[in-house]
């Protein structure tokens, strides 16, 4: 079985096809991986029927697994999965869907803003990998914005103006963008922002791309309406028609995507039903720029 890559868009994602990734791979074929996600941003593997153990290996193969510690609201206790796995489901414990005024639900519904994964930590995550285990049977597709190609079709005074940016991200930005709003003291300590460079710089590729999120609330030195209206125009850019790629789901699908190259966001489904999706993640090698110190 030859492992074959094919373009699925224009500009960035690709198809991966011969390959198992339940099994143990060779570095030949994890070489060949890591060349195609930094070049296409997002890899597609289809029929993938993974345990979370056989997840995390492969995930491994990437780097070191991101803890997920201050990334959500649910108490330790609530918590369906191994710690090394993200819940993107919808459900329970007990396997139900959350009811509809259940705070984690509504939390999670700040996955259907545009953003990139854990830009709200100072040290932003590399890779993203979800599995479709239960899809939405109408909806729930998810939808990747290729930043690069955004920033390369910037005009030339945008560019230089966004060049030396600095933006502050938290999910109190974003969940505060959908009306939610009530945190606890505790929480909005964990949610304290912190700073990244608008403009980044892919390590191997050398190709730069705007580090957009609806995690960013703010830039440092702007008045905050003129930074949310400016970060508005900037991911309406970015997120135009010819730089999404529109991923519909098949059961047992594995996305594994770029943070650092892209944003994506989760289209509109039946929360009624089950859908159980698991994201295992890849910590990022350093943050973007120093953090002040704390007080
Ligand atoms: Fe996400």
């Amino acid at each position: 079985m030859a492992l074959s890559i094919r373009k699925i868009h224009p500009g960035f994602a690709a198809e991966v096809s011969g390959i198992d990734l339940a099994r143990s791979l060779g570095a030949g074929e994890i070489a060949e991986l890591r060349a195609a996600i930094d070049d296409r941003a997002v890899l597609v593997f289809r029929e993938q029927d993974l345990t979370d153990e056989q997840q995390i290996a492969f995930t491994r193969h990437f780097g070191e697994i991101e803890n997920s510690a201050g990334g959500h609201i649910a108490k330790p206790e609530q918590n369906r999965l191994d710690p090394r796995m993200i819940d993107v489901s919808n459900l329970d414990r007990g396997g139900a869907p959350l009811s509809r005024d259940d705070r984690r639900r509504l939390f999670n519904l700040g996955n259907r803003l545009w953003h990139s994964d854990s830009s709200y930590r100072a040290v932003p995550a590399k890779y993203s990998l979800l599995s479709g285990r239960l899809i939405a049977r109408r909806g729930g597709d998810t939808e990747f914005a290729d930043m690069r190609a955004a920033y390369d079709a910037l005009d030339a005074e945008t560019r230089a103006e966004v060049e030396a940016l600095v933006c502050e991200h938290s999910l109190i930005y974003s969940r505060g963008a959908l009306g939610f709003t009530e945190l606890s003291a505790e929480e909005r300590a964990m949610f304290r922002p912190v700073r990244q460079r608008l403009v980044r710089t892919h390590p191997q590729t050398g190709r730069k791309s705007l580090f957009l999120s609806s995690h960013a609330g703010a830039i440092l030195g702007w008045p905050v309406p003129e930074a949310r209206a400016f970060l508005r125009d900037l991911t309406e850019h970015a997120t135009s028609p010819a730089f999404v790629y529109a991923h519909r789901w098949r059961p047992f699908d594995l996305v594994m995507w770029d943070n650092r190259q892209t944003m994506h966001r989760v289209r509109r489904f039946d929360e009624k039903e089950p859908r159980d999706m698991r994201r295992t993640t890849v910590a990022g090698d350093g943050p973007t720029i120093e953090q002040p110190q704390a007080a």
